[in-house]
C-alpha cells in the first residue's frame, strides 16, 4: 500500500514538463539573502515572501512540487489560508526539508555531515498529518586538497539512506540530495570523479537500508568545473559529463532526477538543463528536471525587496523563471526567448 502511494507521489513530482521549486531556505539562509538586499530579517518578511511565491499566478503550470521549511509549512497567507492548502489546491505536491543542517565532521577539517536523524520518525509523521507528501535532506561534499575524505562520503551517504528509509516508512517520498559544492578551482573532470564516488556510495547505502528506488527522487548537483577554475566548460561538455555520470551511477528504477542550482546564474542553470534534455532525451531512463531555489527565486527577490508595491512584478519574474525551466526540462529553452520574457516582466 505504502509502495503504491510512494510511486504515485514520485510520479506526480516528476510530471511531464514540470519540476520542483525549492523554497526551504532555513531562517539563517533566508535572512542572509534578505540582508543582502536590505529586506528586514523578520518572521513576517519571510512569511510575506513565501506568500508571494505560493500565490504566483500560473505557478502550477511549471511547478509540480514545492519544498517548504519547518517555519513555512506552518504559515498562512494574510487572509488566513494555510500555504499547504494554497499549494495542494493548485495541484502542487507539498514537501518539507527535514534535515537540521550540515555540521562540522569530527576529525575532518573543512568537511561536514548532515544531522537530523534523532526524532525524525515522529517529525515525519507530524509533517505527513499536515499534508506533506515528500521530504528533503541535503548532504554537502566539498572538493579541495585531499577532500573529500572517505569518512565524509560514507557518513553522509549512510545518513541519507537512513533518512530515506524513515521517509518511506511514513509514506513520504525522500528527495535524496548529495550536493558536491562548486566552490574551488577544481576541473570538470575532478568534479566528475568525486560525483561518481558519491553517487556509488549513496546508492550502495540506499540498497543496504532497503529503500524502494521507484519511490525516491535524486537531487544531485550538475557536474561543473569549480567556480574558480580557469577553464569553464561549455554547455555541451557540461551536459555530456553530467548525463554520462548519472547514467553510470543512477539505477533506472529511480523515479526521477531533479537538479539543485548550487549558485549558478538562473540563465546558465536553465541552459545547461536544456542541453542535457536536448542531447539525451531518448536515452534517459528517468525524468531529468529541476529542483532549484536560487535559480528560480533570486531574480524575483531582487525585484520584490520587501516592497508590497513590487509583488505583482516579482511574481511575473518568478513565473517567467519557472516557465524557462519547464522549457529546459523538455530541451526547449532558448536564451533569446528568456531575454524577451525578462523585458516583458520589467515592462
Ligand atoms: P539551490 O538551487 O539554490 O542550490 O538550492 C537547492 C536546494 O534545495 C539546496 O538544498
Amino acid at each position: 500500500m505504502k509502495a503504491l502511494e510512494l510511486v504515485d507521489t514520485a510520479r506526480r513530482m516528476m510530471m511531464a514538463g514540470k519540476g520542483l521549486l525549492a523554497m526551504d531556505e532555513s531562517n539563517p539562509t533566508c535572512n542572509q539573502r534578505f540582508a543582502a538586499l536590505g529586506i528586514p530579517q523578520t518572521e513576517e518578511a519571510r512569511r510575506a515572501w513565501r506568500e508571494l511565491i505560493v500565490t504566483t499566478p500560473g505557478l502550477a503550470d511549471s511547478i509540480s512540487g514545492a519544498i517548504l521549511y519547518d517555519e513555512t509549512i506552518h504559515q498562512s497567507c494574510a487572509d488566513g489560508t494555510p500555504f499547504v492548502k494554497v499549494l495542494t489546491e493548485a495541484g502542487i505536491v507539498v514537501g518539507v526539508k527535514v534535515d537540521t543542517g550540515a555540521k562540522a565532521l569530527a576529525g575532518h577539517a573543512g568537511e561536514k555531515v548532515t544531522e537530523g536523524l534523532d526524532g525524525l520518525r515522529e517529525r515525519l509523521q507530524a509533517y505527513a498529518a499536515i499534508g506533506a507528501r515528500f521530504a528533503k535532506w541535503r548532504a554537502v561534499i566539498a572538493i579541495g586538497a585531499g577532500l573529500p575524505s572517505v569518512a565524509c562520503i560514507t557518513a553522509n551517504a549512510h545518513a541519507l539512506a537512513r533518512y530515506a528509509a524513515l521517509c518511506q516508512e511514513a509514506g513520504l517520498v525522500p528527495v535524496v540530495e548529495p550536493e558536491v559544492l562548486m566552490t574551488g578551482d577544481h576541473t570538470l573532470q575532478r568534479c566528475a570523479e568525486v560525483g561518481a564516488q558519491v553517487l556509488h556510495e549513496v546508492f550502495e547505502q540506499l540498497h543496504v537500508q532497503g529503500v524502494l528506488l521507484e519511490g525516491i527522487v535524486l537531487k544531485p548537483n550538475m557536474l561543473l568545473p569549480g567556480l574558480a577554475c580557469s577553464h569553464q566548460d561549455g554547455l555541451d561538455e557540461v551536459a555530456d559529463a553530467t548525463v554520462t555520470g548519472l547514467l553510470r551511477a543512477v539505477p533506472a528504477a529511480v523515479a526521477g532526477v531533479a537538479f539543485l542550482s548550487g549558485g549558478q546564474s538562473a540563465e546558465l542553470a536553465s541552459a545547461r538543463l536544456s542541453a542535457m534534455n536536448q542531447r539525451f532525451k531518448s536515452q534517459l531512463p528517468w525524468a531529468l528536471t529541476f529542483s532549484f531555489a536560487r535559480a528560480i527565486q533570486q531574480p524575483a527577490l531582487e525585484i520584490w525587496r520587501g516592497e508590497p508595491g513590487n509583488v505583482a512584478q516579482a511574481q511575473r519574474a518568478l513565473q517567467h523563471r519557472a516557465a524557462c525551466n519547464s522549457d529546459a526540462r523538455q530541451g526547449e529553452y532558448l536564451a533569446a526567448m528568456d531575454d524577451l520574457g525578462k523585458s516583458s516582466v520589467l515592462g
